[in-house]
């Protein structure tokens, strides 16, 4: 048993998909997420930017005394998760490996789509890791920048939103895949627009099949905490009160305090 907190760390509030699995799966748990704001969006950034941004996010929650971490980020776990690993005593798991086995599990026909930001599909982590544990299977990236504004600002179920869906999405469609990765944060926001230009494609949001592996490793090296209620800390490098209005919409219910740091 262990009663110190998970560790989340997002460049800013898409994280929260995470810690609504984590409440979810693991409601016993304390988490501690830090959204790196003041350098959002990590999309568009170099690696080595993105690895100095998580080194410093890292060093942050091990602070807070942190048993485990998630690199909620796909663009962070895409660039920086090996080194990560190798750097840090306490388990960091990343959101990669586990939406690729979630993709193969799924796929029947292993025709994968992947989308993300211009990191992820440029680092080509998903396809990388569908190749290594499927070596005969399709795999089409595409980056869909767009749709990280469109979330942050809210704008689900919009005329714009769907128009520009389509736009990014069309082409996929073609490829006659049977699965789509949604490799960003912010994507399962969108997840119904996604679905009515996708139709029948089975959508992976990485959140899910994350969290699941963390519970496992948590049992497998008895770090799970007694029950008891839960605390769930929020922590920002900049505008938390941005934070806060939008982390409604991701996490579906208020999340009380954020704290600049
Ligand atoms: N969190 C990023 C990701 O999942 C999306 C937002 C950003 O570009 O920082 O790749």
């Amino acid at each position: 048993m262990d009663d110190r907190p998970i560790g989340v760390f997002d460049s800013g509030v898409g994280g929260l998909t995470v810690v609504k699995e984590i409440i979810r799966q693991l409601p016993q748990e304390d988490v501690v997420y830090f959204g790196d704001t003041a350098h959002l969006p990590y999309g568009p950034k170099s690696s080595q930017t993105i690895k100095r941004l998580v080194r410093d996010n890292i060093r942050f929650l091990l602070k807070k005394k942190v048993k485990a971490i998630i690199l909620a980020c796909h663009t962070a776990s895409a660039f920086t998760l090996e080194e990560i690993r190798e750097e840090n005593p306490i388990p960091i798991i990343g959101v990669i490996r586990p939406g690729a086995e979630e993709a193969l599990r799924l796929t029947k026909n292993k025709r994968i789509g992947i989308i993300g930001t211009y990191g992820t599909i440029k680092s080509r982590a998903y396809s990388k890791e569908l190749k290594r544990l499927e070596p005969g299977a399709f795999v089409i990236e595409k980056p869909c920048p767009l749709f990280v504004p469109l979330a942050e600002e809210g704008w689900i179920k919009k005329e714009a939103t769907k128009l520009i869906v389509r736009e990014y999405l069309e082409p996929l469609k073609e490829e006659e895949i049977d699965t789509l990765i949604l490799g960003c944060t912010h994507y399962p926001l969108l997840k119904e627009e996604i679905a009515q230009v996708m139709g029948e494609v089975y959508l992976i949001d990485s959140a899910r099949a994350t969290v699941e592996r963390l519970k496992r490793i948590l049992e497998e090296k008895d770090l799970l905490a007694r029950e008891g209620v839960p605390r769930h800390s929020f922590f920002v490098s900049d505008a938390p009160e941005r934070f806060a209005r939008l982390g409604k919409i991701f996490l579906g219910k208020e999340i009380g305090k954020v704290k600049r740091i």
